[in-house]
């Protein structure tokens, strides 16, 4: 049984396609997730909306409590990281994260930010070897991913009103929301990383019809492509 994890942070309820004003990233995630829910009916899916529900900030007080040995925490600390363990668990199960997320800025949305930081745990999803001492500043090399007891895939399912971030494009360099999230991903240890986005909401009529139809015609195929992967590896193998 495949585990999903479906996460949207558009703040825009509803979906674009069936609901007036509704969001472009909240129709991609939707999809994917109705398709796979096509091939593989029994599928675990975990639905999160931090749009709606955004994750607390760190503070003080969380980073004083994250960064304390677990058996150490005092009850306010844990109390503290109660959210924080909630998202880390959820992503801990899933098999694939698809992951609605919109372009802000050039970057994602704060929401988006705030559950990274939430779901990026010392000594839970990412450790370093104790040899280089137990405050270092360390090369990244030294850090040690931790999820990573099966493979882990990360969906991101985009949507921008201009144009032209994809690699290559006229504004690819400026593109700071796929490159940011797969660094922070690949970090904890989750290695497979797909992105689809929609481009031209804010021109709308036939550029955003077209990029649409082709978002969803490539979720179509990476759920299928997907699928076959991971039916692969649940396969019994050979002795
Ligand atoms: C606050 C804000 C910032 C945005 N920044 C960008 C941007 O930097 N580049 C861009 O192409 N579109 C930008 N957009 C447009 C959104 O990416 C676009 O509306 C997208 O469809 C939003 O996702 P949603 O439909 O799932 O809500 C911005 C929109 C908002 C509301």
């Amino acid at each position: 049984m495949t585990r999903l994890l479906h996460l949207d942070a558009s703040p825009r309820p509803g979906r674009a396609g069936t609901h007036d004003h509704g969001s472009h990233t909240r129709r991609l995630t939707h999809h994917f997730v109705s398709r796979w829910r096509a091939l593989e009916p029994g599928a675990e899916i975990v639905y999160r909306d931090i749009g709606i529900e955004p994750p607390q900030l760190t503070s003080v007080e969380w980073i004083e409590a994250a960064f304390t040995p677990t058996e150490n925490r005092s009850e306010s600390m844990q109390a503290v990281l109660a959210e924080s363990d909630t998202l880390t668990s959820e992503v801990e199960r899933a098999d694939i994260l698809v992951l609605g997320v919109p372009m802000y800025n050039f970057g994602p949305p704060a929401a988006f930010k705030a559950w990274i930081d939430n779901v990026i745990r010392l000594g839970r999803t990412v450790d370093y070897d104790s040899k280089y001492g137990h405050h270092p500043h360390l090369p990244l090399e030294y850090y040690l991913p931790m999820l990573v007891d099966r493979p882990r895939h990360a969906v991101l399912l985009s949507s921008r009103g201009d144009h032209g971030f994809d690699p290559g494009g006229r504004l690819a360099a400026l593109n700071h929301m796929e490159p940011s999230a797969r660094t922070a991903l690949q970090f904890i240890g989750i290695a497979g990383f797909h992105s689809i986005a929609i481009e031209h909401q804010e021109e709308g009529g036939e550029a955003l019809a077209a990029s649409t139809q082709s978002a969803l015609a490539r979720i179509d195929r990476l759920v299928e492509h997907l699928h076959s992967e991971i039916a692969a590896q649940q396969l019994p193998q050979p002795a």
